[in-house]
């Protein structure tokens, strides 16, 4: 059977990005029209996405809800891979450049409240056919805090379509101070801890937790971890409550985004039978990044938001050593907390020659090193899904990672497994397990026959988004079968 689907996320490749839910919002969607279903996607219309972009056209200005008279939608003239994009232009989103979530000092912006949840108003009215459209959704599937508002506006508007929440990262909550509930019309029934309201707060994430009809998560280990103290971020005993309601599906790989044999951003493209491509773009990355060229020589690369979730202290803890003996080469791409932004700028004037640290967000370098590298080091202290360690096993790079939600769920530690591993998986989140993992790589390294295999492994496993796609129609089914018995 063929499905509505709305999907609604604050970000989707290829027109906005900041980190993994992009990707996912960008590749679902295709994934779910292949099998047959009508998808839709809503992602706010944000100033830079209007100043790049010409071909939008207008479809519809809302009428309701009240007081959204600003609010148009707009849709790109060309359609692709069988995807209806909308994107919801107002106040707040279209007269803003830079950060979906951030101002130019870093902080968030003061009105993320108010404009994330005129966001989800506007998500509501589309899904409940009021606001002119024609189009109505058998199901609503939102994402992250920033869409947490929905089902709780869907309940109150009696929308009749299933709504499915999933946690990208349960460290972000959406949380704002107690008078919010007011300023945004919810009403005060809501202030409750089986509700919106978190610890004298008001929680956008629990809107999602406690109202959708059925909630997922990025991989089936961190569906696991979110349900204990050390990981659930204070929201461990409601998503125990809801343990029945809760699926981890892990994130698959784009293959129009992420392919080694036709990536358009390397200098040379390559496939499991032939590696050429490879070092020829390790040896022109090294040269554009002012490393020292060396075919033989271990380049460590690490692509990251730098925040403590990846755990980057670790490698700034763990490398010296492996420097100081001229083992290794690092190249790092990252941007986030200026601290560690400057820990690793001087990490690179320390060592020159051998450390590489470009801060920004430059999507075709990310495609470059996830290509270029020997290792990725994704030491996480705790990571819902991840989508580097899996482009660097189709890109031939073994992944050395912590043993933590998805990562240890697409990882096989090859020192345990040595017919079967991809990667490096380590237990103990600290510079000296990091290092050990590291090391391990680099004995296998030495042997190149062993290694070939390792990366062979990685390229051919079956990290594609069918089998997920499948996963989340059984959720959307579940969760109407649910509806329709209330
Ligand atoms: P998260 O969503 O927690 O940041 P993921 O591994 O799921 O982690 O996804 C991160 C995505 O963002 C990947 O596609 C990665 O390549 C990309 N990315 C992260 N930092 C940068 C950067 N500085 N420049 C380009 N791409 C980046
Ligand atoms: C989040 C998580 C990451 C996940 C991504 C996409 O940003 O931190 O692990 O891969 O969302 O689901």
């Amino acid at each position: 059977m063929s499905h509505r689907i709305l999907f609604i996320a604050s970000e989707v490749q290829p027109w906005i990005k900041t980190g993994g839910l992009a990707d996912v919002a960008g590749a679902l969607p295709k994934a779910l029209a292949a099998l047959g279903h009508d998808v839709r996607v809503l992602l706010p219309a944000y100033g830079d996405i209007l100043a790049g972009e010409q071909s939008l056209r207008p479809v519809h200005r809302f009428r309701a809800p009240a007081g959204f008279e600003d609010w148009q939608l707009l849709t790109p003239r060309r359609r692709t891979d069988g995807i209806r994009l909308w994107l919801a232009s107002g106040p707040g989103f279209s007269d803003r450049r830079g950060s979906p979530y951030l101002d130019e000092h870093g902080q968030d912006w003061p009105d993320n409240a108010v404009r994330f949840n005129a966001f989800c108003r506007i998500a509501t009215a589309l899904a409940s056919g009021r606001a002119g459209t024609v189009w109505r959704p058998h199901v609503v599937h939102c994402n992250d805090w920033q869409t947490g508002l929905v089902p709780v506006w869907m309940q109150q508007r009696r929308v009749p379509a299933a709504s499915i929440f999933t946690v990208h990262n349960l460290n972000y909550h959406g949380r704002f101070e107690p008078q919010t509930l007011h300023r945004l019309g919810l009403p005060s029934y809501l202030w409750h801890a089986d509700a919106l309201e978190f610890y004298g707060d008001l929680s956008f994430i629990k809107g999602g937790l406690v109202f959708a009809d059925m909630l997922t998560t990025v991989s089936p280990t961190y569906a696991e971890e979110i349900c204990t103290p050390a990981r659930g971020e204070g929201l461990d005993g409601l998503l125990r409550h809801r343990r029945e309601d809760l699926v981890g599906i892990l994130n698959g790989i784009d293959p129009d985004e992420w392919d080694p044999r036709s990536d358009p951003h390397l200098p040379a493209n390559f496939s499991v039978q032939d590696l050429a491509g490879k070092r020829q773009t390790k040896q022109h990355l090294q040269q554009a990044l002012g490393l020292e060229v060396a075919a033989d020589m271990p380049l460590l690369v690490m692509i990251s938001r730098l925040v403590p979730q990846k755990g980057v202290d670790l490698v700034l803890q763990a490398l010296p050593d492996l420097l100081n003996r001229g083992a290794v080469q690092l190249a790092v791409l990252g941007s986030g907390e200026s601290a560690l932004e400057q820990r690793l700028r001087d990490l690179a004037s320390a060592y020159p020659g051998r450390v590489a640290v470009q801060i920004g967000f430059d999507e075709a370098l990310a495609h470059r090193l996830e290509a270029a590298a020997d290792l990725f080091l994704m030491p996480s202290r705790f990571e819902p899904c991840g989508l580097n360690q899996l482009y660097s096993l189709r890109y031939g790079t073994p992944p050395v990672v912590h043993r933590c939600g998805g990562l240890a769920d697409s990882v096989v530690d090859v020192t345990a497994a040595p017919a079967a591993g991809t990667g490096f998986v380590f237990d103990q989140q600290t510079p000296e397990a990091l290092g050990a993992a590291i090391e391990h790589a680099l004995a296998l390294f030495r042997q190149p026959q062993a290694w070939r295999q390792l990366q062979a492994r990685g390229m051919n496993a079956d990290f594609g988004w069918k089998r997920s796609a499948r996963a989340y129609v059984e959720v959307y089914e579940a969760a109407m079968t649910r509806l329709a018995r209330t």
